[in-house]
């Protein structure tokens, strides 16, 4: 697919990241988990390396992403490539949903509250509510919200978990997970950086699997929960 261009329409800040909105239309959108490689149009030498925005909630009017760089401005004429990697895909059985927003804030989660809520789903945030107040307003109220403290204890509750945590704390995910047989699916969106977006194959950003080495970039980056916690590495 060819890269496609956009305005930034509008700035915001949710929690502490800087978000926009994008005029993209919807057939163009990533799903959640999904990222699209981003550069402003006159920016190519001075920011070679692409920002790769990730979809968050946001104000209706667009494409809500994030993280922007502080010196976007709305009105910016920005350079895309179409979404890659693998999103979020709840199943279509699944009836209780957790979304685990491990010490990051939860935008990248939040936009499976609709698809989630579309299928009759119940829904559990597990998130720490002191960090992100601000956030909370985006969050419908028919959504149980539970501190991160209480995770373990909700295990047992889950059909299906949706998690966002950075890739160094994937063995702090594992330890609280144990090594028993996980009874619900789930995914899990790793944060890295990612140079390259899968063009030049640089391995910056590798992560060890049940299956081997992948590159978070090209194979995720939302994997199989079961495919990366609890790989010795
Ligand atoms: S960012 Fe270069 S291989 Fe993933």
């Amino acid at each position: 697919m060819a890269a496609t261009t956009a305005k930034l329409i509008e700035v915001f800040q949710s929690g502490q990241e800087r978000s926009g909105v994008l005029d993209l239309p919807g057939s163009q959108w990533p799903q959640a988990g999904q990222y699209l490689p981003c550069q402003r149009d006159d920016d190519s030498i001075i920011q070679p390396l692409p920002i790769n925005l990730f979809r968050v909630i946001g104000p209706e009017s667009g494409l809500s992403v994030s993280p922007l760089p502080e010196n976007w401005l709305p009105g910016d004429q920005l350079n895309l490539l179409p979404p890659h990697g693998n999103g979020f895909i709840i199943p279509e059985s699944a009836r209780r949903v957790g979304l685990l927003a491990f010490e990051v804030p939860p935008l990248r989660l939040l936009p499976l509250i609709k698809p989630a809520l579309a299928q009759n789903a119940s829904l559990t945030l597990f998130i720490d509510p002191h960090k992100d107040k601000d956030i909370l307003n985006w969050i419908p109220s028919i959504v149980e919200i539970v501190p991160l403290s209480a995770f373990a204890e909700n295990l047992s509750w889950l059909d299906y978990l949706a998690v966002d945590l950075p890739l160094e704390r994937l063995n702090a995910l594992s330890a609280i997970l144990g090594d028993t047989k996980l009874t619900f699916s789930g995914q899990v969106l790793l944060r890295t950086a990612m140079p390259c977006h899968g063009v030049g194959e640089c391995g910056v950003c590798s992560v060890k699997t049940q299956h081997g080495w992948r590159f978070i970039c090209k194979d995720g980056p939302v994997f199989p929960l079961a495919e990366v916690i609890n790989v010795a590495g």
